[in-house]
């Protein structure tokens, strides 16, 4: 019997040969293959990283340690809405561990995961230029300054009231 993630992992294999193929004749396509395989796939899954080093001769600690170097590469998939707490020397100082504690608890994962049903994903970012505010919560592209963990706490149930 066939399983989800054993059709899965074939459509990301397709795709990934796919993608390679297309970017054969370039001399050092590795960025841009894995930011193709992100825009088509959501993220970079693991399935993907052995394919690429085997095709681009490289070691697969090599392709891994580019997609950790590059923030815009993700290696999990992200949720709906992104939640992001800074973590920023203002805002660290400012109790923004304690904000980032309510949000893992609140949606009940982990910095750098998403929810089950991939409602939400929370990362967390360095300063966002607004340290007058810290600390500060930015939930996809609008930032809440002045946070503490219990506003953190009502705002990620406000954003889910209204959804
Ligand atoms: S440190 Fe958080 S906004 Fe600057």
């Amino acid at each position: 019997m066939r399983t989800d993630t054993g059709t899965r992992t074939e459509v990301f294999r397709t795709v990934v040969q796919d993608i390679l193929d297309e970017h054969a004749a370039e001399s050092w396509p590795l960025i841009a293959v894995l930011q193709e395989i992100q825009h088509r796939i959501g993220y970079i899954p693991p399935e993907a990283v052995p394919l690429v080093a085997s095709r681009l001769r490289l070691f697969p600690g090599e392709v891994e340690g580019v997609i950790t170097f590059y923030s815009q590469l993700r290696d999990r998939p992200q949720g709906r809405t992104v939640v992001r707490a800074c973590r920023g020397t203002a805002c660290h100082v400012s109790g923004g561990t304690a904000v980032l504690r309510a949000l893992e608890d609140e949606l009940g994962i982990r910095e750098g995961e998403a929810t089950p049903d991939r409602e939400y994903s929370l990362e967390t970012v360095a300063c966002v230029g607004a340290c007058g505010l810290a600390p500060n919560v930015i939930v996809d592209d609008d930032v809440y300054g002045s946070m503490t963990a219990r506003k953190a706490r009502q705002l990620l149930q406000k954003d889910g009231d209204e959804s």
